[in-house]
């Protein structure tokens, strides 16, 4: 049997999750908005490239939770992205709002299945889905981590000219000012990028990829990323439903690890058919550290505000 990936919310990143899933024939999928019609279209539109691509899964946009119903993982999306000026936080209440409501119907149609949070503001969104949902930390993970990662690796590889094939790194922390890039665990083919760019250099690098959502933002005027953050949710995906093992920075919800309780951050995760496999616990600098906790900080500060 195929397995059954369903997406709530079909604007840009949603929708642009569904086609990285059928283009590589992971899973059949469903496609949910509240707006109706606007599933259903692209989803038409997506499953008539299903011949062309060649790939045999199937999709189905719908305004029923019902057609959600034995989803092994849920993707939400939905919610509203930033403008220019807006950070994520100003989106706290629309979509805490709407986050409560997406999961409470989400896990009545699919009680089993693993839910990979997306809206912002990331981190407090997937407290509120960890929440509402009642189920274990292994199976409510955040995206974000993955996609500052691949900012970092996107302007380190362009900076060398080299394969983005040879980056290896991982952004931590916060998705958002605090995020926590890991400078000292970031190698090129395995050579500390340290040997290979100066400290001026890579502090911009750093300080760009910070700024990599604004910057587009600011670019796009209306919304928000979404190719990088669709393709980084459906890397999560893709290491559940084959069981790979990988290890990612992904938001998780930590009851001790790197010295922080209750509350989800980003941090190094390994994925499997079970979700979230083990929290690896990696050798942090005390500056490192101390990030992390700033940016649990942060995290707690919104969730506060939401009491979650
Ligand atoms: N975690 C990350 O790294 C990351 C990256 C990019 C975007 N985001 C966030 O993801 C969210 C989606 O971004 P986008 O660019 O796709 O926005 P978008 O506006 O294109 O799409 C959001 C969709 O959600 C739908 N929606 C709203 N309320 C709903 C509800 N109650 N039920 C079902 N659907 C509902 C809207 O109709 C819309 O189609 C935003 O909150 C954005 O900030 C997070």
């Amino acid at each position: 049997m195929r397995k059954k990936v369903s997406i709530i919310g079909a604007g840009n990143v949603g929708a642009t999750a569904a086609h990285w899933i059928v283009a590589k024939e992971l899973a059949n999928v469903v496609l949910l908005d509240v707006v109706e019609g606007v599933p259903q279209g692209k989803a038409l539109d997506l499953q008539q490239a299903l011949p062309i691509e060649r790939s045999d899964v199937k999709i189905l946009g719908t305004n029923d939770y019902a057609d959600t119903a034995n989803s092994d993982i849920v993707i939400i999306t939905a919610g509203i992205p930033r403008k220019p000026g807006m950070s994520r936080d100003d989106l706290l209440q629309t979509n805490f709002k709407i986050m409560s409501d997406v999961v409470g119907k989400v896990v009545t149609y699919s009680p089993e299945s693993i839910l990979i949070i997306v809206s912002n503001p990331l981190d407090a969104m997937v407290q509120t889905a960890y929440r509402k949902s009642g189920f274990n930390r292994e199976r409510v993970l955040g995206m974000a981590g993955i996609l500052d990662s691949g900012r970092f690796k996107s302007f380190i590889a362009a900076e060398l000219n080299v394969s983005v094939n040879n980056m290896s790194c991982m952004v931590l922390g916060g998705h958002g000012d605090t995020m926590v890039p890991l400078v000292g665990h970031t190698t090129v083919a395995g050579i500390p990028l340290a040997e290979l760019l100066s400290k001026e250099r890579i502090d911009a690098i750093v300080q760009r990829t910070r700024d990599g959502g604004a910057e587009i933002v600011k670019h796009l005027k209306t919304g928000s990323a979404f190719y990088a953050p669709s393709a980084a949710a459906v890397e999560m995906v893709e290491a559940i439903l084959k069981d790979k093992k990988k290890i990612l920075p992904c938001a998780a919800f930590l009851q001790g690890e790197f010295g922080i309780d209750g509350y989800y951050i980003g941090v190094p995760c390994k994925l499997g058919a079970a979700g979230l496999e083990e929290i690896v616990e990696i050798k942090l600098t005390p500056e490192e550290a101390a990030a992390l906790k700033r940016s649990a900080a942060a995290v707690k500060e919104l969730c506060d505000i939401i009491g979650v």
